[in-house]
């Protein structure tokens, strides 16, 4: 391949950077709001770090479909490849039946996209309100790695007889060594780099998907040999919530598959204080990568100025590490920090922050 059609990201690792070039998507219901305050603080930190965001808008969402029948036009993918990132809202529209924009939209992205890492920190600020008794901020702070691109997301299967009394509906859960193995070497990797106990938990089902979860297991074991450092452990998904509720300072990185993934995150979410603070990253490490709060639309609140605006915020800091640029994700999530710890946002609940949308995306902004 000739130099100059270096991938982005690629340029990213060997050259420092000094611009890069961000595609925005609203997208649906608050999206568009806690957006607008994470641009806000991305913007504060470039003053500070001295590099520059350009910011590429991209008018995608329910409201676009529902006005033009176009969800994901064909040309605007290879249009994010070129980008260095793309900062997301919210995917979701009540007027349209669930599935649609999800599966045509937010999926088809990390599929096409290749993001085969979903990266949900679970951590609990100081200040902030957890429904677990007697669990600190030091007892709270673990990472999950999602597996992004298969299992029961890659949409295998299908119906037969449909709509009869003898319906069938398949849905078939794929996984791959490759997939399994790459999501499981990024998941070694980021224990070994984290300071904390340096220990993986491959979180699955071994004892009923007796065939999915012996290929992950054995793939675990195969690539641990590649980290002597990291100490490996296994629990099933159930064991998993427990232990979340009853012990999460057991936990450094939980590695899983998709759908087990997606399901103990949102747990994951509620023990360090909800949706509101909860933010994820759609990683592809060798292409683009997409940064979003993983709370959903939240159509009761669009328009209000009352939503929290902390998990986007905290998203474009993933971003910003992600693109290379370590300390202005130091300067977001350390303004995070100390706006929670000076007590002056009340709650994380939309509506209950005692403050609005904006005024907290201000109060991050001038904490950088
Ligand atoms: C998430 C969401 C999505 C998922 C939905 C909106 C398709 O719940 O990002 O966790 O299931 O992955
Ligand atoms: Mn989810």
């Amino acid at each position: 391949m000739p130099a100059t059609t270096t991938k982005p990201a690629e340029q990213a690792k060997s050259v420092a950077k000094t611009s890069y070039k961000i595609g925005v998507i609203g997208g649906d219901g608050t999206g568009p709001e806690v957006v607008r305050e994470g641009l806000k603080v991305l913007n504060a930190v470039t003053k500070k770090h001295g590099f520059k965001l350009e910011f590429v808008n991209y008018d995608l969402g329910g409201e676009r479909y529902m006005k033009s029948g176009e969800i994901l036009p064909d040309s605007v993918v290879p249009e994010l490849r070129k980008l260095d990132a793309i900062f997301l809202g919210a995917i979701g529209h009540p007027d349209v039946k669930p599935g649609i924009l999800e599966k045509g939209l937010l999926l088809r992205l990390r599929f096409e996209l290749d993001q085969y890492i979903n990266l949900r920190p679970v951590k609990l600020y100081p200040n902030v309100e957890t429904p677990l008794a007697n669990k600190k901020p030091e007892d709270i702070d673990f990472v999950v790695v999602r597996e992004n691109t298969e299992g029961l997301y890659a949409g295998a299967g299908g119906f037969l007889r449909r709509g009869t009394p003898h319906e069938v509906a398949v849905q078939e859960s794929i996984n791959t060594r490759m997939g399994a193995e790459r999501c499981l070497r990024y998941a070694f990797n980021l224990t070994q780099k984290r300071n904390k106990a340096k220990k993986l938990t491959l979180c699955g089902k071994t004892n009923v998907l007796t065939y999915a979860f012996d290929l992950w297991e054995r793939a675990f074991h195969d690539v641990a040999k590649e980290f002597p450092e990291v100490k490996t452990d296994y629990a099933h998904v159930d064991a998993t919530c427990m232990w979340m509720v009853k012990n999460p300072e057991w936990f450094d990185v939980i590695v899983t598959d998709n759908m087990f993934g997606d399901i103990i995150t949102d747990l994951g979410a509620m023990i360090q204080g909800g949706m509101g603070i909860a933010a994820g990253g759609n990683l592809n490490p060798e292409g683009v990568s997409m940064f979003e709060p993983i709370g959903g639309s939240a159509p009761k609140y669009t328009g209000r100025n009352m939503i929290n605006p902390l998990a986007a915020i905290s998203a474009a800091g993933l971003m910003m590490e992600n693109i290379g640029q370590p300390a202005a994700a130091a300067s977001i999530e350390n303004a995070v920090f100390n706006a929670l710890s000076s007590g002056k946002i009340a709650s994380l609940a939309a509506g209950k922050m005692g403050l609005t949308t904006t005024e907290v995306g201000d109060l991050i902004a001038s904490l950088i």
